[in-house]
Order: C-alpha cells, then sequence, then structure tokens
C-alpha cells in the first residue's frame, strides 16, 4: 500500500474525504502520518479522531511561509514515516527545500480554482471579482513554483448569482473530495495519473 502523509492547516474536510475513501475501499492506499501547522485546527481534530498520527509543527510567525527549522522537521517527520506521497490538503504555507527536492513528482495539492487561474490563498474570492462564470479545482504536482506544477486533474463548477466566497468555496469543496482520491487512487493502481484523469 502506497504511505500518505497528509498535510493542511484548516477545516479538514479533504482529509475526512481522503479518510472515507480508504475506509469505503475506493482508495487502496493507508496515511501513515497527517501533519498540520494549526494546533486547534478541525484537521488536526479529524486527524486523532480517525485514531492516526496527528503531528504538530510550529511553522513560525509568517502565516504564509515555514521557517527553516519547520521545513526541516517537515522533512524528518516524512523520512521517519517512510512515506511515498505527500498530499498537501487545505496546507497555507508555502514548503520548500528540503522536501520539495526530496519529495519531487511525489508532492500533490488541491487548489480551489482552475489553474492556472486564481493562483494563491482565496481563490474563490478571485474567481468571483472576476466575475466568472464557472471556476472549479485541480489537483497537481507541486514544485517549488507555487500552484504551478503539472496538472493531474480538474472538475468545474458553477458560480451562482448571489454567490459570496463562502458558498462558492463550499460547492468547490465538494468536487475537491471526490476528485483528490480519485486522483491519489490512480496513482496507486496505476502510477501516475495522466493529465485530464478524472476531470468532469
Ligand atoms: C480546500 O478548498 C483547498 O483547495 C484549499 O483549502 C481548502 C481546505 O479545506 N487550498 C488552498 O487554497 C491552497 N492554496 P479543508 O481544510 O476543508 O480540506
Amino acid at each position: 500500500l502506497l504511505r500518505l502523509a497528509v498535510l493542511g492547516s484548516g477545516a479538514g474536510s479533504n482529509l475526512r474525504a481522503i479518510i472515507a475513501a480508504i475506509s469505503e475501499k475506493k482508495l487502496k492506499a493507508e496515511i501513515a502520518v497527517t501533519l498540520t501547522d494549526q494546533a486547534d485546527s478541525g484537521f488536526r481534530k479529524i486527524a486523532s479522531e480517525a485514531g492516526l498520527p496527528a503531528l504538530h509543527v510550529d511553522g513560525g510567525a509568517n502565516p504564509h511561509r515555514l521557517s527553516e527549522a519547520a521545513q526541516k522537521e517537515i522533512f524528518e517527520h516524512l523520512e521517519r514515516a517512510r512515506v511515498d506521497v505527500v498530499v498537501l490538503a487545505g496546507f497555507m504555507r508555502i514548503l520548500k527545500e528540503p522536501v520539495i527536492s526530496a519529495y519531487a513528482g511525489r508532492i500533490v495539492n488541491v487548489h480551489p480554482s482552475l489553474l492556472p487561474k486564481h493562483k494563491g490563498a482565496n481563490a474563490p474570492q478571485m474567481a468571483l471579482d472576476e466575475g466568472a462564470q464557472e471556476t472549479g479545482c485541480t489537483v497537481h504536482l507541486v514544485t517549488a513554483e507555487i500552484d504551478a506544477g503539472l496538472i493531474l486533474a480538474q472538475a468545474k463548477v458553477p458560480v451562482h448569482a448571489g454567490d459570496t466566497a463562502e458558498t462558492l468555496h463550499a460547492r468547490i469543496k465538494v468536487e475537491e473530495h471526490k476528485l483528490l482520491p480519485q486522483v491519489l487512487n490512480e496513482w496507486c493502481e496505476r502510477g501516475l495519473p495522466v493529465r485530464g484523469a478524472g476531470a468532469s
């Protein structure tokens, strides 16, 4: 079984979707470790309640960056847990060396937009500000350049009149919860998934 590390900072709904896919045998992988920079997050609660190792790493003062010590600490946790694939499920700090090189081609991120549109931290709001008719979510490989690695799969979501960033983001998450486990399972069964896999 492929050994996953799941990293997150927020509500943890994507982690919950991965856990559910594993227990429903739709995803033949195991979660070796979870790791968060937010000690009191929903993400960490979901991990603990599922009986998973739920590690907390102090990321440092800047909420979007990780201190050098934290970058190294995360690397050490991944090595210790003998992780095959690193899944960023709402991890809101930028992962850099040594993890980026050591796990090159084995780190996936889920992002709430149709990349390359709306990179960064407030993607659903960006789609609204632009007056977009549709947006969606993307699962992609993580490289040193933010939100720019190879796109593995995307799903589209309509923007409704009267949407707020919250209502739109909630609709996007419904698709993320299907797409991310699906891409991970393809990875487990067939190796690295191809561009467009699982797109609707
Ligand atoms: C997800 O929508 C994910 O795409 C987004 O954070 C949310 C986490 O939700 N990630 C980013 O915006 C990364 N730039 P969750 O904690 O409920 O899984």
